[in-house]
């Protein structure tokens, strides 16, 4: 159950952007950062559920294409002033694979 999978290539991804993978659970986001590290979040912000995964990744950041939430990639919450946070999956990339383990 806490396996690692090979999801994608990192190529796959765009720089700045995400892809969607379908988990049991819903739809998970996984982003590429400038520096091509991978992180993966429910695709589900945690203000109304806008999906993340059309956001614009910045840094450790991405914008919630809804209502401009900020929202840090490596642990899920959301940016002071706003508060909350969506679950993380472990993501890692070797060989030039994305790796996802789903919490
Ligand atoms: S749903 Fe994401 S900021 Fe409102």
């Amino acid at each position: 159950m806490s396996d690692w999978k090979s999801i994608c290539a990192l190529e796959d991804i765009p720089r700045l952007g995400s892809r969607v993978v379908e988990a049991a659970a819903g739809p998970i986001a996984l982003f590429r950062t400038a520096d091509d590290r991978v992180f993966a979040l429910d695709d589900r912000c945690p203000h109304k559920g806008g999906p993340l995964s059309q956001g614009i990744v910045a840094g450790d950041r991405v914008t919630c294409p809804l209502h401009g939430w900020l929202i840090g990639l490596e642990d899920g919450s959301a940016v002071a002033p706003d508060v909350g946070c969506v679950k993380r999956h472990e993501a890692r990339v070797e060989a030039g694979r994305v790796l996802l383990r789903i919490s």
